[in-house]
């Protein structure tokens, strides 16, 4: 018998206070992030393990959506202990309604909008943000992509340059993933005036000589959760990191191209616009990353177990 596809289950969400399946889950039309894309978001692994879920560093990616919420002006509905119940009691009523097994890895997506208000560019006073918080099964790459990398193309990037904020204006991007898609690739690589900026969902790092080099910390892209955590398990593989900008010779002769991202965990790029990257297949220092990133989450669920077990309050999603 195969498996039902999780399209069939419907995910249960929180909206503004309630906690809903997805199809009565509401917002008005003139809420702001219908009309204006007036957001943020953020996207976060929970993996699962015998303990329960753990939210990978997640305290990172709390930190970037107090940034993200900053950066546009809109009060944090929430402290970090409040998003973690919160997310807690939407992966509770996701388990109890059977919408995400024992053990399947999950994602949660978070979002908050300026609020509704009547039509007008400006900030409207004295508005709620809206929040919505979803949690649906994590689908990770799989190991023949893995094994043998992924096909990208490359576009000139022409988003806004505030790109690092994680903002719901995500238009730019989805011409990009579009792109990709069109020409049966997996991701599109994007040069800003021939330098490299990112993907249209992921970090992309380089490989020339057993370095890896990534674009800089910048308006110009996101910084993801991963470009953290890459720093440090490039640090620990005894790998070495540059950190400047790459033109967009470097990148198409680089004896590796890896993209990373919270759905993607880190990824090897085989080939880019039709032409092979290196040796065609799956580098060391790709190797070396995966392996640490998966030693990462073991230690972060490890940690989870013993506080959980600390706490005897059952599931928890720590980090
Ligand atoms: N995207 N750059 C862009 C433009 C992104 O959209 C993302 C992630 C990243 C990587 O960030 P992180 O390592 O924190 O996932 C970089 C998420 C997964 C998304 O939009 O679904």
């Amino acid at each position: 018998m195969t498996a039902l596809p999780d399209v069939s289950l419907e995910p249960i969400v929180y909206l503004n206070g309630e906690v809903v399946p997805l199809s009565e889950a509401r917002v008005p039309v003139l809420d702001r992030g219908f009309i204006f894309g007036d957001g943020i978001y953020e996207v976060a692994p929970l993996y699962a393990h015998a303990g329960g879920r753990t939210a990978f560093r997640f305290e990172q990616h709390l930190a970037r959506l107090s940034r993200s919420l900053e950066k546009i002006g809109i009060a944090n509905p929430f402290n970090n202990a409040g998003w973690r119940a919160l997310i807690e009691r939407v992966v509770a009523a996701n388990e109890a309604e059977a919408d995400l097994a024992a053990g399947q890895d999950a994602i949660a997506y978070i979002q908050v909008t300026r609020g509704v208000a009547k039509r007008g560019h400006a900030f409207p006073a004295g508005i709620q943000p809206t929040v919505f918080v979803m949690v649906t099964p994590l689908h990770l790459p799989n190991a023949a992509q893995r094994a043998e990398g992924v096909r990208c193309v490359s576009a000139e990037d022409r988003r806004w340059l505030n790109c690092d904020i994680k903002s719901v204006s995500l238009l730019g991007n989805v011409l990009m993933a579009q792109y990709a898609a069109e020409n049966g690739a997996f991701e599109t690589i994007q040069f800003r005036e021939g330098v490299l900026t990112e993907g249209s969902s992921s970090n992309v790092w380089v490989v020339k000589g057993g370095v890896l080099i990534a674009p800089p910390r910048s308006h110009k892209i996101l910084e993801g959760i991963r470009y953290g955590l890459i720093e440090e398990l490039s640090a620990e593989c005894g790998i070495r990191l540059e950190v400047r900008e790459i033109a967009e010779a470097e990148v198409r002769a680089a004896d590796e191209i890896i993209i990373s991202s919270a759905t993607k965990e880190v990824l090897p790029v085989t080939q880019l616009d039709g032409q092979p990257v290196g040796a065609g297949k799956p580098g060391a220092v790709f190797a070396a990353l995966y392996a640490a990133y998966q030693r990462a989450k073991a230690t972060e669920a490890q940690g989870a177990q013993q506080q959980g077990a600390k706490n005897e309050s059952g599931e928890r999603i720590t980090d």
